[in-house]
């Protein structure tokens, strides 16, 4: 077992500035602290953990927080700490538009500054639906106090007539059916009562199951807990659990820093392919590793996706749920089937070792979660695509698709922007078959913007009617994790910058060729050269506020989508970080 043996004194605890000072500042702390019903017994000398809850009235995914923050505090008041809980933005998925991804970096920054402003010693972060878990995290690792994170963990499984829905993959299977003539209004209408019945983030393997559990891997949330469903009663025992456990790496000072390395977020990747989790992984886990000072690739990616097989048996590549995730042993037992593939002596916030928290890991359902000998498929749970269509990387989740699709060449059919596509994709006079490939242009971090989930571009109403259900698609968007097909997604550099997918013309031939890895537009070099002269770079989309500070610093997806201000000088050891507080730099405090 690993322990820390360096514990903080009560003086050393950043919030003694606020709290124990003997000044004018400190007694307007203390006397604003009692004016909110508290005595000085209840926090002198004691950590102040900072609760990041991102619930609100429109995330039902984290309807159950406000309920879970009192468990926390529980927790953290049994364990002789002193609860602050903070709100902060809540980046619901299915509301906010264009897309959350345009705030991932927003919600980073409110959270290290939260933690910077305020007197925390530690924090919890309350998150799970998509890009909460990232931009949570992006923030506590710049701040670099003692961190956990908290799960919101998935909803309970869907229900239509007895059999069970999963988030977003059945709404775009019905949907299609529902075009084609298949589905009623009326039967519609009861799928949309059903699918979503309890509080949690989606139960399929989306981005917020993938990131939960690339969370866990990484060693920053409290082991074996990315899977308990949300109203399961074990959710708040996890809840409770994590307000002491965090107490406890406050005195330890236990930080992401002594918790981070290059081998985990290897962990965290080989976890994603064995999830066949989201694509959007892809983007996320980058901009962590850049916040931790590590420069995680998609090459990397792609690398440990030829070795690393699938495993987990869950929607959308696989036929289970989340909720059948967690019965079957849940991620603890699906990184033990893993096993030496990982590294095991990284660090967790539990003060053990992956390796010693796994030891003892279960699978109970060997469907659900297979051994490597009976894997899903034997590699390639993400594949990153390069070529003249792509010189910065491309990515595509092969599982997720029909296995013809994976190498194909077929003539384009290019939409110049969502708009133009929503106006001519069921047009009856549309020029496109089967194998056409379909191309959105203008989708992408800058060109949307935000680089919304719009990659799972819409099949032709006319090529649903006649039974196509997969087809070659092409955009720098991203996919919703719950989605498939055979989606090529984050082209980079995106087309609203000058990238080649700008100059792509209908009836261009395009060749996709995953074991290949290759992505072409079967055009010259002279031909390209000729289109990207007579290119116009767009009007920006965003005059001022917080658009206009985003389309200045926004980075591509190769990168991460992060700030280029926020990021963290890359280096290979964290020797350059502060041994207390922010890696940027803590101003000093009055
Ligand atoms: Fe919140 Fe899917 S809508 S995780």
């Amino acid at each position: 077992m690993t322990t820390t043996t360096k514990r903080k004194k009560p003086e050393e605890l950043r919030s003694h500035r606020w709290y124990g000072a003997k000044d004018m500042r400190s007694f307007g702390h203390r006397s604003r602290t009692a004016q909110m019903g508290y005595n000085r017994n209840d926090y002198a000398g004691k950590p102040v953990i900072a609760i990041i809850n991102t619930w609100s009235d429109i995330n039902p995914c984290h309807s159950h927080f406000r309920q879970r923050a009192e468990e926390v505090k529980r927790g953290i008041w049994q364990a002789g700490g002193f609860p602050v809980e903070m709100p902060a933005i809540s980046l619901s998925e299915p509301f906010q538009k264009p897309t959350t991804m345009l705030y991932r970096n927003l919600l980073a920054m409110e959270t290290e500054e939260l933690l910077r402003s305020y007197p925390a010693d530690a924090c919890v972060l309350m998150g799970g639906c998509d890009k909460t878990t990232p931009a949570l995290l992006m923030g506590a690792i710049s701040m670099n106090l003692p961190t956990i994170f908290l799960p919101a963990g998935p909803m309970l499984r869907g229900d239509y007539r007895g059999q069970f829905l999963g988030s977003g993959s059945d709404v775009w299977k019905y949907w299609a059916e529902l075009r084609a003539g298949n589905i009623t209004e009326s039967d519609w209408a009861e799928i949309e009562n059903g699918i979503a019945r309890s509080p949690g983030h989606c139960m399929t393997m989306g981005t917020a199951s993938t990131m939960t559990s690339t969370v866990e891997a990484l060693g920053l949330s409290l082991s074996g807990y990315a899977s308990i469903p949300a109203p399961d009663s074990r959710h708040a025992q996890m809840a409770t659990q994590t307000g002491r456990r965090i107490v406890e790496m406050a005195w330890e000072d236990l930080k992401p820093s002594d918790i981070l390395t290059p081998a985990s977020f290897d962990n965290a990747v080989m976890t994603t392919l064995a999830l066949s989790g989201s694509t959007n992984a892809a983007v996320h886990l980058i901009a962590l590793s850049k916040r931790a000072g590590f420069n995680l690739t998609l090459e990397r990616f792609d690398e440990l996706a030829r070795k690393i097989p699938v495993l987990a048996n869950v929607r959308p590549s696989g036929k289970y749920l989340m909720e059948d995730f967690f019965y079957a042993g849940g991620l603890r037992a699906l990184l033990k089937q893993l096993g030496g593939l990982l590294s095991l002596k990284e660090k967790t916030v539990d003060g053990k070792t992956i390796g010693e928290l796994i030891a003892n890991a279960t699978v109970f359902n060997d469907d659900v979660i297979r051994s490597i000998d009976n894997a899903m498929v034997k590699s390639d749970g993400l594949a990153i695509l390069k070529g003249n269509l792509a010189p910065d990387g491309a990515v595509i989740k092969p599982p997720a698709a029909e296995s013809h699709l994976l190498k194909h060449t077929g003539k384009a059919v290019v939409f110049k922007n969502y708009d133009d596509l929503s106006a001519r994709i069921d047009l009856p006079t549309l020029d496109i078959d089967a194998n056409s490939v379909i191309v959105l242009q203008n989708a992408g971090p800058q060109g949307a913007p935000g680089m919304p989930e719009w990659g799972q571009l819409p099949i032709p109403k006319k090529l649903l009617e006649q039974g196509v259900r997969d087809m070659v698609r092409i955009s720098d968007a991203r996919m919703s994790g719950t989605s498939y097909g055979a989606c090529v997604l984050h082209v980079t550099p995106e087309s609203y910058i000058g990238g080649p997918l700008a100059f792509v013309k209908d009836g261009d031939l395009i060749e996709l060729d995953v074991p290949a890895r290759k992505l072409n537009v079967l055009i010259s070099d002279e031909e390209m050269a000729k289109r990207k002269a007579a290119w116009v770079a767009p009007a920006p989309k965003f005059e001022r506020g917080f658009g206009k500070l985003y389309l200045q610093h926004i980075q591509q997806a190769d990168k991460g989508c992060d700030f280029d201000f926020l990021e963290t000088q890359v280096s290979t050891t964290h020797s350059d970080n502060q041994k207390d507080g922010s890696r940027g730099g803590e101003p000093e405090i009055h």
